[in-house]
């Protein structure tokens, strides 16, 4: 019999790794863990078990079906927004077809187990793309349906995918004589930039902020790479993992769309400096604008309304801008160093 496990793709993430040390505190729930690097010892064993391959690679993913029967699939694979501009060919590849390839896999299980399968995505605040700073800062609050004319690769993939999503859960096979649903419930959410006190993050444009308390916490200077009023929407990463976890949990009946914005605090980059700056005298600091990725960050939203998530799910942040550096950054930065 095919053990019922929740799967999770891009394990060996910052969100991934979060979230399976929190799924892996329900006793009833197996987890099953894909990366294309392989996990340490430690995060493997909390999961029943672990792949180590490529989301595209169809025979893997055939490998995983037979074995296990996947209620929900944590779909967290990705190339995020600087790393997709780079190479954008190979983002499109993974964003968007793996995504296809794993709603595929999802409306297979469902059809297959005979129960609807949760699809939860985590799309970002980089679907959005506001014209210009004027139009940013005059949209102020933006909707999930304002401004959906992204100008990155990362962007389009995953407005691209919210659309995916959609289709698998109502449209897919629509053609057929015997049409039903496919039995995917998909769920996304609209993450601003998440900041993990544990990790450091790769590849993406939001990654300013993180990364100048990281440094800072190291004691290594850090040359800012976009300039002191550049201004986006940002959480603290066990709120992310929290939304994920409730988004999936909320009964389908309470959802009244699939894709929700959520957010925490917005911050410019002289709010985080002015914070480090407290938080760790002698902190080194400086502005180097790279223009093209600042540029980037000019056409996302200044701040994002929520309402339909807190409405919808009870969306709620623990960590505001003061409880995020005062009760989750800074401690666990101060208990890492001192381990
Ligand atoms: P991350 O870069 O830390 O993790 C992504 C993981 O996916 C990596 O471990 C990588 O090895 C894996 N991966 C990439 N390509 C793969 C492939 N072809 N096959 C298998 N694994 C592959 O990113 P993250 O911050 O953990 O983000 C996770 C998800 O959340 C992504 O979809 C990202 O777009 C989304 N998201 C993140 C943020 C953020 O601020 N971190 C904001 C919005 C949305
Ligand atoms: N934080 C991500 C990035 O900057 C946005 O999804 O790529």
């Amino acid at each position: 019999m095919r053990k019922p496990v929740v799967m999770v793709t891009g394990a060996n993430g910052e969100i991934g790794q979060r979230l399976i040390e929190r799924l892996s505190g329900d006793a009833e729930t197996d987890i099953i863990a894909l990366d294309l690097h392989p996990m340490s010892a430690a995060l493997a064993s909390r999961c029943v078990a672990t792949f180590v391959g490529d989301i595209l690679d169809d025979n893997l993913l055939q490998r995983i079906v037979s074995e296990y029967a996947i209620h929900t699939v944590f779909h967290l694979a990705a190339l995020l927004s600087t790393r997709a501009e780079y190479t954008p060919f190979a983002a499109h590849r993974v964003n968007v077809g793996g995504t296809l390839k794993l709603l595929n896999l999802a409306a297979d299980q469902a059809r297959r187990d005979g129960t609807p399968v949760k699809f939860v995505f985590p799309s970002s605040i980089a679907i959005y793309g506001l014209p210009d700073l004027a139009t940013k800062h005059a949209a102020g609050r933006v909707r999930e349906g304002d401004f959906n004319a992204p100008t990155t690769m990362y962007g389009c993939n995953k407005l691209y995918c919210e659309h995916l999503g959609r289709y698998y859960m109502h449209h897919f096979g629509q053609l057929n004589s015997n049409f039903r649903p496919s039995g995917v419930d998909f769920r996304a959410i609209r993450f601003p930039g998440l900041i993990s006190a544990v990790t450091v993050p790769s590849g993406g444009t939001s990654d300013f902020g993180p990364e100048m308390v990281h440094m800072a916490a190291s004691g290594q200077s850090y040359a800012c790479f976009v300039p002191e009023a550049a201004q986006i929407p940002f959480m603290a990463m066990p709120d992310g993992v929290e939304a994920l976890l409730a988004l999936a949990a909320a009964p389908r009946a309470q959802l009244g769309q699939e894709t929700y914005n959520i957010t925490a605090f917005s911050m410019s980059a002289a709010g985080f400096r002015d914070r480090v700056v407290d938080a760790f005298p002698g902190a080194q600091v400086t502005f180097e604008v790279h223009h093209a990725r600042s540029r980037i960050i000019d056409t996302w939203p200044l701040d994002v309304d929520d309402t339909p998530a807190r409405n919808d799910w009870g969306w709620q942040p623990k960590y505001d801008a003061d409880a995020t550096f005062d009760d989750y950054l800074l401690p666990t930065l101060m208990a890492l160093t001192h381990r």
